[in-house]
């Protein structure tokens, strides 16, 4: 079984002789309700490492008041034992007061890809805290890698730009999205839909295989998205948006010549918020 962890003194103690041993540690973070995205994550960590160690955090600043931090789901028992599965040495879980004590008074502020739009348009709140949480997991933890989810792909942008531009020392991983058979990309979110909605929501991972399909035959991008979100209104689903960028910088893209693009959509079903994004 793994080391669970709560306090930074106890991770140092636990991680310090791995240091000594110079073996090569990888971290992945996670808020926990973990699934097969997660897991496939761990996967890849314990190939490229000896020591892994994956965070348990539900990271109060990156959620708005409006949205689900008291909600979002927590199940920490059944995590610790799938991670235990994977021979994972460290759980790092720590509560809330020794993330942030009394008096914590400095934030990490992206700019870059954070400052896209996309999902900054949304939760204008959101980079800032993961920047902020993610830093302070990267100097706790001080691991040689650390793997990210392409699901979530302008937070993997901001997460290696940030590494490289803090001088961190951690190298970031992105790992392709883990997906449903229907294609729907797994997320610890998919338990709050519906029966209905679970039957709709395939349609965002479906509008962007379509796009991207059309995008690399030559047709004008413009019109692709414009029909890509019409078909996810169609499926009741409230859009937010479905963007064609430029797969680093997350900059708008005009056309296929100006560089790798990446497709990326948010929308709503019901009280659910659901985000995907493919590569062309
Ligand atoms: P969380 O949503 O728990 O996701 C943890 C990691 O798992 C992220 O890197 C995410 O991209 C990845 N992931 C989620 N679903 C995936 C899927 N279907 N396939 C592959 N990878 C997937 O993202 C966060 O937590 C937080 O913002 C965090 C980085 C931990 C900071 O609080």
């Amino acid at each position: 079984r793994p080391k669970i962890l709560r306090t930074v003194t106890s991770l140092r103690r636990t991680l310090e002789p791995y240091r000594r041993a110079r073996q090569a540690l990888a971290l992945v973070p996670t808020m926990g309700a973990l699934h097969e995205g997660h897991l496939k994550l761990v996967r890849e960590a314990r190939k490229k490492a000896r020591r892994v160690v994956v965070s348990i955090f539900v990271n109060p600043t990156q959620f708005a008041p409006t949205e689900d931090f008291g909600s979002y789901p927590r199940t920490f028992d059944a995590d610790v034992k799938a991670l235990a599965a994977l021979k994972v040495d460290a759980v790092w879980a720590p509560t809330a007061a020794e993330m942030y004590p009394e008096g914590f008074a400095t934030r990490v502020a992206p700019e870059g890809a954070a400052l896209a739009g996309l999902e900054d348009k949304f939760r204008p709140h959101f980079f800032g805290g993961v920047a902020t949480v993610v830093t302070k997991l990267f100097t706790q933890v001080r691991p040689d890698i650390a793997l990210f989810g392409q699901k979530d792909y302008q937070q993997l942008r901001v997460v290696t730009q940030m590494a490289s531009d803090l001088d961190l020392g951690v190298k970031v991983i992105g790992i392709p999205t883990v997906r449903e058979k229907d294609g729907l990309a797994l997320s610890s979110r998919n338990v709050y839909l519906s029966e209905a909605e679970r039957a709709a929501a395939p349609v965002l991972s479906r509008v962007l295989k379509a796009c991207a399909a059309r995008i690399k035959r030559g047709e004008p991008i413009e019109m692709v998205m414009e029909e890509g979100a019409s078909e996810i209104s169609r499926a009741s689903f409230k859009l937010d948006y479905l963007e064609a960028r430029h797969a680093k910088t997350l900059k708008p893209i005009a056309s296929a010549k100006d560089g790798p693009i990446r497709l990326l959509v948010a929308a709503k079903i019901g009280k659910t918020r659901l985000i995907d994004n493919l590569g062309v």
